[in-house]
């Protein structure tokens, strides 16, 4: 089974370097991958699969097998950000200021392949693979969020779910597990403190916003290293600071924007809480006001242990123990959480490095690219994964 599955996705390795180079020059936004969603439903057309267009752009479909058993969701997204792409390749986007720097084309096309396999395979096999192409992962409220909401995970309700992410840090060839939380809830925190504007000269005139701003973001350390219990890794990052005075005008206001980010929903609401109070009640200590919004973003992700474990194991089958490694919790997001808060999912990373020693291409960088070899991993992988979940 494993050889007969790595010599269809060496097979189809030219087709899916074609597929990936077609995707990336064409990138389209969150929610609006109409093309892309088209160039997916067309692919299943050609391989004779059914699907459903879900939440405007999301495509969701069903590959029966010869006999009734599991059913198994697989997700790849498929949206792009806005980032103008750098590299000087045949397959560099053709569109303005939009980029496949997230490698979603490389997840869709990975996707299409497993799809391929799967397709040939299915009158031996036993159970139902749910294909999920899904929309705008990259902005709130994340598309795995509303394809949930319109139904994606019913008629038929899968057991389970997989999704891989590239990992620019690992080389192509190689994967990466881990069991539990892995990536962190991601909170949007937005403060305007509002104090009195003047000439900066004359401060008893003044409720000086800057001063104040300053006290409350040291502040809002405290939450993070005497309020947090210590085994709980969360951060708070404010990244935006918007004081428009001048050397000698004090401004009416300071606008500030920044990010919380943890691995626990009691503790998440409790800190929004924290943030809340020490903000308001600072600014008002000193005379102003504070104005606190907070957009709550994508839970954090959470594999499921015994799904994992089993899909680390067949990985470690299909490619070899050198090929398979554990993976280090992260604190950045993604809204496959939204799918892995309601049923066993698990998320994995398929490396994406030319070479031991090529160049390291970071993830939402204008010069992200992947070692295209990788395509045939993230194929065929997947797709044994599916069928070894299918019989468990
Ligand atoms: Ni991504």
């Amino acid at each position: 089974m494993i050889e007969r599955i790595k010599e269809e996705a060496s097979r189809l390795l030219p087709e899916m370097i074609e597929v990936r180079r077609h995707l990336h020059r064409h990138p389209e936004l969150s929610f609006e991958e109409f093309e892309t969603s088209k160039f997916i439903q067309q692919r299943l057309t050609q391989l004779g699969i059914p699907f459903e267009v879900v939440s405007k752009t999301g495509v969701v479909a069903l590959i029966q097998c010869g006999a009734e058993g599991k059913v198994i969701a697989l997700r790849a997204d498929m949206d792009a950000l806005p980032i103008q792409e750098t590299n000087d390749t045949e397959y560099a986007s053709k569109n303005i200021g939009v980029m496949h720097a997230c490698g979603h084309d490389v997840h869709t096309t990975s996707l299409l392949g497993v799809a391929a396999i799967l397709k040939n395979m299915a009158p031996e096999l036993k159970g139902t693979i749910k294909l999920i192409f899904q929309l705008g992962e990259e902005k709130l409220p994340g598309g795995a969020s509303l394809m949930i909401r319109d139904g994606a995970l019913e008629n038929p309700a899968p057991t389970a779910i997989l999704g891989q992410h590239v990992y620019p840090e690992l080389e192509a060839g190689k994967v990466g597990f881990r069991s539990g939380k892995y990536m962190a809830s991601a909170d949007e925190i937005y403060l305007k403190v509002i104090g009195k504007g003047g000439h900066a000269a004359l401060p008893d005139r003044n409720i000086d916003p800057v001063l104040i701003t300053s006290h409350i973001i040291v502040a809002m350390q405290q939450i993070i290293s005497r309020r947090r219990h210590p085994n709980m890794p969360s951060v708070l990052s404010f990244g935006r600071v918007e004081a428009l005075g001048a050397t000698n005008v004090i401004p009416n206001h300071v606008e500030v924007a920044g990010t919380f980010r943890t691995f626990d929903e009691e503790w998440r609401l409790k800190a929004h809480e924290l943030i809340r109070e020490l903000a308001e009640n600072t600014a008002k200590a000193m005379g102003g006001n504070c104005e606190v919004d907070i957009r709550v973003g994508y839970p954090f992700v959470k594999n499921d242990e015994v799904l994992t474990k089993n899909a680390k194991m067949h990985a470690i089958d299909f490619l070899g123990p050198g090929n398979v490694v554990d993976l280090e919790m992260r604190m950045t997001g993604e809204d496959f959480a939204y799918y892995s808060q309601v049923m066993p999912g698990t998320f994995y990373r398929l490396g994406t490095k030319e070479g031991a020693d090529g160049k390291m291409r970071g993830l939402h960088t204008s010069t992200f690219d992947v070692d295209e070899t990788c395509l045939e991993t993230g194929a065929g992988l997947m797709a044994y994964l599916a069928i070894k979940s299918m019989e468990e």
